[in-house]
């Protein structure tokens, strides 16, 4: 970090420049920022990614081949897409660490979610069972599992996070006990940037004969994913926050786990035989994957994991923990910002950093942000029993991906600040 004038309290420092993989994103050019020097600082990985050029040109490339409708037709273009689309489930399987069996294609990781809760969940589950969680989960990993209770007399059983957001001591002893059939868990937070310890919550289900159910939303593009190492039995995640297409995700459920499943989507190809009053389903994934499924957009995603995988998922990570620990470093250095979770770049901690500016609304500061070409978010990040358990009541947070630099953050650094000192004018103003 090399610090060149002081100005207020804050270090402005000569910013690094991005990374060479930046010029690989159309968007960063495109953006209504562009026009200005400095561009578009997307700090908003934790809700969706830029796409690389290799991502649209692989998705303009599945129509322009012919874009036929896979499994259906006897004719090349829908065997191609067949092809295609199957070869997107092995690419995808051997990038999380999964067999092409065990990846079913879904919307996204919410619908994958979903699916455990009405397929698996809803089947099993009766009064006098539990279903535990951090309370700092994300609503999709949350609400399906309100709804399974309130249709099953089952509980939610409610695991607590320190202000960290790791699981207070013992939380796992104390709370997952025989009762417990289901522990949903993410991977990492998405407010907190926690990584949650799989191992300690693995250990813990099998003991108890519990299923684990992890949303990895927001570590698939971040950390190595190696599904069949971790124990999982259903783990999912969204295509768009990992570089790739909207509208695509996918379920993992450990071999054996899905033929044990009931249908989700009833219809076309998901069926074996259909007679005037009863149908049997196909066996596997397709027997999810019901109606014409997204065929560009899961090779798209498979192109995204190229690219991610090229990128080297180590040095990405390396990359951006680097930057984590600048960015941590300037909000502390600010006065007025507080920041939520670890203060430190430490291991079991992303890139995903939520913060609060001393008098100011979330909303106002991204609002700021945005006049300067810096994209966060601003809310209570779809996880409003988290901020209610920190005593908050929205906050700011930005997140980094492989295409962002030291320019990217220092500038962010920059903007807070203005912020800080515009809103303490107009304070100032008020009480002259
Ligand atoms: N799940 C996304 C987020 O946390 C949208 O921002």
């Amino acid at each position: 970090m090399s610090a060149v004038a002081p100005v207020g309290g804050f270090q402005v420092r000569k910013s690094g420049a991005r990374p060479p993989c930046a010029a690989d994103f159309p968007a960063l050019a495109a953006s209504p920022h562009a026009h200005r020097s400095a561009g578009l600082a997307y700090l908003d990985n934790a809700a969706t990614t830029l796409k690389p050029r290799c991502v649209l040109q692989a998705v303009e490339g599945f129509y322009a081949a012919g874009g036929g409708n896979p499994y259906r037709g006897a004719y090349q273009e829908s065997i191609a897409a067949t092809r295609a689309y199957e070869g997107a489930r092995a690419t995808v399987a051997a990038f999380a660490g999964a067999l092409p069996g065990e990846i079913v294609f879904t919307r996204n990781a919410t619908e994958a979610l979903n699916l455990v809760a009405y397929s698996y969940a809803l089947d099993r589950l009766h009064e006098g069972d539990e279903i535990a969680l951090p309370v700092s989960e994300h609503h999709s990993n949350l609400v399906p599992w309100q709804l399974v209770c309130q249709k099953t007399g089952a509980r939610l059983a409610y695991l607590e996070v320190d202000a960290c957001g790791r699981l207070r001591e013992g939380e796992l002893e104390r709370v997952v006990g025989p009762r417990t059939k289901l522990i949903a868990f993410a991977h990492a937070s998405n407010v907190l940037g926690t990584l949650l310890s799989v191992e300690d919550v693995v250990r813990r289900a099998h003991a108890c004969g519990a299923v684990t159910v992890m949303d990895c939303a927001q570590t698939a593009a971040h950390v190595s994913l190696r599904l069949d190492a971790l124990g999982v039995d259903f783990a999912a995640f969204s295509g768009h926050k990992m570089y790739g297409p909207l509208g695509i995700g996918v379920l993992f459920a450990r071999a054996g786990m899905l033929d044990a499943l009931s249908p989700f989507l009833y219809g076309g190809e998901m069926v074996d035989q259909v007679e005037r009053g009863r149908t049997t389903f196909q066996e596997g994934p397709r027997r999810f994957e019901a109606g014409t499924p997204n065929a560009a957009g899961a090779v798209g995603l498979a192109a995204a994991v190229g690219y991610l995988a090229g990128q080297g998922q180590d040095e990405v990570r390396a990359a951006e923990r680097r930057l984590t620990a600048r960015l941590l470093a300037g909000l502390a250095s600010l006065d007025g910002v507080r920041v939520y979770g670890n203060p430190q770049a430490d291991a079991d901690r992303l890139g995903v950093v939520s913060f609060t500016l001393e008098g100011t609304d979330p909303q106002d500061v991204a609002l700021v942000l945005d006049e300067a070409g810096i994209a966060i978010r601003a809310g209570t990040q779809c996880a409003q029993p988290l901020h209610r358990a920190l005593g908050l009541q929205a906050t700011c947070r930005a997140s980094v991906g492989l295409y962002n630099g030291e320019s990217d953050v220092d500038r962010f650094l920059e903007a807070v600040e203005t912020a800080r000192r515009r809103i303490t004018r107009k304070i100032m103003a008020l009480f002259p």
